[in-house]
Order: C-alpha cells, then sequence, then structure tokens
C-alpha cells in the first residue's frame, strides 16, 4: 500500500499551499498536504493574525480542506516551509492529525519515513473517553 503513495504529488501540493501562507508576522510559510483514503489531495496553510496566538497551522487549515471536502482517514502527509524542506508538524497538530490518522498512516520527516506512533506515542485519543 505506502508503495503506491505518489511522494512526488503531495510534496508538490504542500509546496503550493505554502505559497499561498498568510504569515506576515513570523515570516515562516508552511504547506501540507495528505492522501485521503479515497485518493483525494488535500492541503492547507498557515495563517496568522495580528492576535499572535489566534494562528492557524497549516495542519489545521488543511483538516478543515478534509472536511468540507468530504472527510475521510489520511493515508499519508507531508509538511514544508518556504525552502521546500520537510519540517515536522508542531506537537498539537500531532494530537490533531492522529484524531483523522489512518491505520497506515505514513509521515514524511527530515529523517525520513515515520508512523503515528513514532510522532505520538501514547497518545490521548477517543478510546481514552470510553
Ligand atoms: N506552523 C504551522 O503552520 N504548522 C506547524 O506544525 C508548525 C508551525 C506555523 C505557525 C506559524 O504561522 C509559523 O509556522 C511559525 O511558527
Amino acid at each position: 500500500m505506502h508503495e503506491d503513495i505518489d511522494w512526488t504529488a503531495l510534496r508538490y501540493t504542500a509546496v503550493n499551499a505554502s505559497k499561498n501562507s498568510y504569515s506576515p508576522y513570523s515570516n515562516f510559510s508552511v504547506g501540507c498536504a495528505a492522501l485521503v483514503d479515497d485518493g483525494r489531495i488535500v492541503s492547507g496553510c498557515n495563517v496568522e493574525n495580528a492576535s499572535y496566538g489566534l494562528t492557524l497551522c497549516a495542519e489545521c487549515n488543511m483538516l478543515g480542506e478534509l472536511f468540507a471536502t468530504g472527510g475521510g482517514k489520511l493515508i499519508a502527509f507531508i509538511c514544508v516551509n518556504a525552502f521546500e524542506e520537510v519540517i515536522m508538524p508542531c506537537g498539537r497538530c500531532r494530537q490533531l492529525l492522529q484524531e483523522h490518522a489512518s491505520k497506515s498512516f505514513i509521515i514524511e520527516t527530515p529523517k525520513g519515513m515515520a508512523t503515528m506512533e513514532d510522532i505520538l506515542p501514547l497518545a490521548f485519543n477517543s478510546e481514552d473517553l470510553d
């Protein structure tokens, strides 16, 4: 299954999203993209605010697109900066991503491919609410 993932298309989509970033305060553009279990690719960029703490990370906006276009589970994910370098999602965004990650979720990191368990071990999730 992982062999079928078109990482070039995902990276291209993330880079394109990063170009639409609204980040006048940090000057740090972020773009991300994910492959959904029905074959869609969804993406997002960071959107900052004069009230700094209200900044929306690229991943938040990507999840908005995920649900606005029909929902589903995330199969593969990549996040990049303005130099087209792969970066890691922040801690909050790892929590957001794990809520919608498929069992086979895989992320490209600066150190290679990783699973959700690798990047957010012992996560709090919906099962903890049972
Ligand atoms: N940022 C993201 O969009 N995603 C992350 O996972 C890390 C941080 C954004 C937030 C802020 O606009 C900028 O990067 C600098 O922190």
